[in-house]
């Protein structure tokens, strides 16, 4: 065969295996951006989402928190104070998840360990949180919150009446079962002191992002605890969160 018709031939051939690549891999790296795009709007999607604010769930898994970000701590100090005033504007589920963390959530995975420290690291400060859709449990360890009741019983989280307008409550509960070690006045005690690194982590958190806040002690422990069903435990304080009211 004529050497030139080959060298010809081998050509042709190289080019179109080099533009078939190309068209290939071209269609490769749309694809890619496709799903990438994807992935960023359903991240911001759940980012912006209200689900928790508008549906009833029996449980829900919160959007992963924050770890990053928020004010200098020094700024958050000398921001941090007690607003009652509150508009009904809610909170997103990102927001409420970050909240959550922020007070008591898992902070060293590998432990287990928490934001808020606790007497011999008991962990018993349990949160529930009163929205609008219905009153959940956090589950710090799954970062995941379940359904104790559906309905709105926010106003019934403090005897303050702005706990009807805040669209979040969280009422701090202690689990006494995992104070087994103590007696009833060490549980007593040490509970209430726990619960103020809770509160305060909560306060801080707002502070940072501009929230309103209201830790409560004015509040129906008894019939709280029958609302929320705690059974070997003591409910201790109320906090109120939400936008201030303008
Ligand atoms: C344990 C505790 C219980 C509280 N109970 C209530 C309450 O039931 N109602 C209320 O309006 N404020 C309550 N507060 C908020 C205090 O009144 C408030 O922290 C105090 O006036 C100081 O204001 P500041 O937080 O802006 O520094 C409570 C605070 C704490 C620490």
């Amino acid at each position: 065969m004529d050497k030139g018709k080959i060298v010809y031939q081998l050509l042709c051939a190289a080019l179109l295996v080099a533009v078939g690549f190309l068209v290939w891999s071209n269609k490769q790296k749309s694809e890619a951006l496709e799903s990438a795009k994807t992935v960023a709007t359903d991240v911001d999607k759940r980012q912006t989402s209200y689900i928790l604010e508008t549906v009833t769930k029996d449980s829900f898994d919160l959007p992963y928190p924050k770890v990053v970000g928020g004010m200098p701590i020094q700024e958050a100090f000398a921001a941090r104070a007690t607003n009652r005033n509150f508009s009904n504007q809610p909170l997103s589920d990102q927001q409420i998840s970050d909240l959550l963390w922020v007070a008591n959530g898992v902070n060293r995975a590998e432990s287990n360990m928490r934001t808020a420290p606790s007497a011999r690291n008991c962990q018993e400060i349990d949160i529930y949180v009163f929205l609008r859709s219905g009153i959940y449990k956090y589950d710090a360890l799954r970062n995941y919150l379940f359904l104790i009741k559906g309905g709105d019983h926010r106003r019934e989280a403090g005897k303050n009446t702005f706990f009807k307008d805040a669209p979040v409550a969280l009422v701090f509960a202690a689990d006494f079962e995992k104070m087994s070690e103590y007696d009833q006045e060490a549980k007593t005690f040490y509970s209430a002191t726990d619960v103020g690194f809770v509160s305060e982590n909560v306060y801080l958190y707002c502070a940072s992002n501009n929230l309103s806040t209201c830790v409560c002690g004015f509040i129906d422990r008894e019939s709280l605890a029958l609302r929320i069903g705690l059974r070997n435990g003591k409910v201790l304080l109320s906090q109120a969160i939400g936008w201030e009211k303008e």
